[in-house]
C-alpha cells in the first residue's frame, strides 16, 4: 500500500483530485467507483474546478456509486443520489447514462443488488475506486462483521454509522436503518483503489488498515490483500501511525 500524509484536509483533497484527473486524462474510457460522505467533498470541489477550467472531456467516464440508503427518494437531501447530483453530476454535467447509483427505492431490492453487480461487470469492472472510511472501519456500508466475499447486498446500519451520518439528515431518527452497498468482494475487484481520510476520529481505522489483523471486525483491513491501493490521509488521521514512529510503507 502506498501512503501519502498531507498537512491538512485541503492538501489531501488536492492530491486525491490530481490522482483521479491523471487517470481520466490517461485513458479514453474509465469506470470510476465513487464514494459519498464528508471526506470526498473537498476532492470533488477540486475535480470540478479543474475539469471546468481546462474544459476536460468526460465522455469516456462512467461512474458507479458505492451505496445508497433504502427507502428514501433520490430527491431527499440525505440521499446519495441528491449528494451526487449536487456535488458531482450536476457541476460536471455527467449525462444520466454514464452514472449509476443503487436504487434504494426499487420494488425488489434483492434484484436491484444483483442487477447493480451485473451492470458493473457488463461495463468491464471498476478501474479506479475512491473510498472513504467510517470510524468503525466500514468501507462503502460494509459494517464490521460483514463477510469479505459479499458482492452488492443489503445491510443493516450500525448505530455508530447512523450517528455519523445524521449530519446529512438533521436527527439520527431520520437516518434510514438499511442500505444497499457494493460488497467488499465488489470493491476488491476494482483494479486500483484510493482511500482518503481526515481527522483524528479516523486515526484508529487508518491504524487498523496498516497494522491491524486482517479481520471482519475492521472491514477496511480487507484492503491489505489488494495489490494496488493508495491511501491519502491528513496528519490527524495518520496520528496513530506517526506515534508508532513506523513510517515504512
Ligand atoms: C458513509 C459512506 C461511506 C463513507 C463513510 C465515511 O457511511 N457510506 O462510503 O466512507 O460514510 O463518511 P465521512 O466521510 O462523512 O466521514
Amino acid at each position: 500500500m502506498n501512503l501519502i500524509i498531507t498537512d491538512n484536509y485541503e492538501e489531501m483533497s488536492q492530491e486525491g483530485a490530481k490522482m483521479i484527473l491523471r487517470k481520466i486524462l490517461s485513458s479514453k474510457q474509465i469506470n470510476l467507483g465513487l464514494a459519498t460522505g464528508s471526506t470526498p467533498l473537498g476532492l470533488y470541489k477540486e475535480l470540478v474546478k479543474y475539469v471546468r477550467e481546462n474544459n476536460i472531456n468526460l465522455s469516456g467516464v462512467v461512474t458507479f456509486n458505492l451505496d445508497e440508503y433504502i427507502g428514501i427518494l433520490p430527491t431527499h437531501q440525505g440521499s446519495f443520489h441528491y449528494y451526487m447530483e449536487k456535488n458531482v453530476f450536476g457541476p460536471l454535467n455527467i449525462p444520466e447514462n454514464q452514472r449509476f447509483i443503487p436504487d434504494g427505492m426499487a420494488e425488489n431490492i434483492l434484484n436491484e443488488c444483483r442487477n447493480y453487480e451485473k451492470k458493473i461487470q457488463q461495463y468491464g469492472g471498476i478501474d479506479f475506486q475512491l473510498l472513504g472510511v467510517g470510524e468503525n472501519g466500514h468501507i462503502g456500508f460494509n459494517e464490521p462483521g460483514t463477510d469479505f466475499t459479499k458482492t452488492t447486498h443489503v445491510v443493516e446500519l450500525t448505530e455508530t454509522t447512523r450517528q455519523a451520518n445524521k449530519k446529512f439528515f438533521g436527527q439520527v431518527e431520520d437516518v434510514p436503518g438499511k442500505a444497499i452497498t457494493m460488497g467488499i468482494s465488489t470493491i476488491l475487484r476494482a483494479r486500483e483503489i484510493l482511500l482518503i481520510a481526515n481527522g483524528v476520529h479516523k486515526a484508529e481505522a487508518i491504524y487498523q488498515l496498516f497494522h491491524g489483523e486482517y479481520s471482519k471486525d475492521w472491514p477496511v483491513t480487507a484492503l491489505q490483500k489488494h495489490k494496488n491501493v493508495c491511501v491519502i490521509v491528513d496528519q490527524e488521521a495518520a496520528s496513530l501511525l506517526i506515534k508508532q514512529n513506523n513510517l515504512c510503507y
